[in-house]
């Protein structure tokens, strides 16, 4: 059993000593919690257990705590994909919901996997998920001030379980000014991908993540064969060519970690009941 979750990309983390520790600290609390839960649950649970408590903590841009756009208003994306059933659900520009990674979760059994907008945000309600304003002061102030904020935060985690399943999932508050409807890698197979063989959360700029198709790329590389190690360091060297701005963490099925970000600036923690290791 493994697990490992970030904190996506905060430039603040390094010029803020302050705020670097609460996260850091937060990541340690959430990852070891984690870790207990996955002991009694699969993968793909343990993954939005953990997203949902990173979504739930407003120092991360996912869930409260993200960040608005240039209308004013919040929309965020969040997708879970389980490695065993290669299934993928989730919603995109959601609005004035607690928890993304949960009805990402919810629509798993659905057939129409991936829903955008309004469509998201009906599906939510229907499904019992409340209206609840995401929305911090901080933010706000931020917005007001014409701040980007601390922008490229997203938050991720990928667990392998008892059995060896792999799940991966991926929320995010997005970019921060963006211009309504613009799609975020969060919910993509470019920022958020699993199978029998590995999984991978990403973080950073959205577009430059789909334009490497990151996730699923370095998946499909483990999958055929390459190291995890490897597979990533060579994506990233694609992703450097076109002068990419993402982080990512990985598990393959032995149980492997590998994470690393093109800025040196991502905040993740990673235990496997024994080490536990953390950075930002
Ligand atoms: N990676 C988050 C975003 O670009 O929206």
């Amino acid at each position: 059993m493994k697990i490992i979750i970030h904190g996506g990309f905060f430039g603040e983390s390094h010029t803020d000593p302050v705020t670097k520790k609460k996260k850091q600290d937060a990541l340690i609390a959430i990852v070891k919690e984690s870790y207990e839960y996955l002991k009694t649950h699969t993968a793909l649970e343990a993954v939005m257990h953990a997203v949902t408590q990173l979504e739930d903590d407003p120092l991360f841009n996912a869930g409260i705590g993200s960040q608005i756009q240039s209308d004013g208003k919040i929309r965020m994306s969040a997708s879970i994909m389980d490695g065993k059933t290669q299934k993928m659900s989730g919603v995109i520009n959601i609005e004035e919901t607690k928890n993304p990674i949960q009805v990402a979760f919810k629509l798993l059994p659905f057939e129409d996997r991936i829903l955008g907008g309004e469509g998201a945000t009906n599906f939510a309600r229907m499904n019992g998920f409340e209206a609840f304003s995401t929305e911090i002061p901080q933010r706000r102030k931020e917005h007001e001030a014409k701040l980007a904020s601390h922008g490229l935060g997203t938050v991720g985690c990928v667990a392998v379980d008892k059995d060896g399943n792999i799940a991966a999932g991926t929320s995010t508050g997005g970019k921060g000014f963006e211009i309504p409807g613009r799609i975020s890698d969060s919910a993509t197979v470019a920022g958020n991908y699993a199978n029998a063989f590995c999984g991978v959360s990403c973080t950073g700029v959205g577009e430059d993540i789909v334009s490497n198709a990151t996730a699923a790329k370095i998946v499909t590389r483990v999958t055929d064969g390459m190291p995890i190690k490897d597979a990533v360091e060579k994506t990233f060297t694609e992703l450097k060519a076109i002068e990419g701005f993402a982080g990512v963490i990985a598990i393959d099925k032995d149980g492997n970690f590998y994470h690393k970000d093109s800025h040196v600036c991502m905040v993740y923690a990673k235990f496997d009941g024994n080490d536990l290791e953390v950075f930002g």
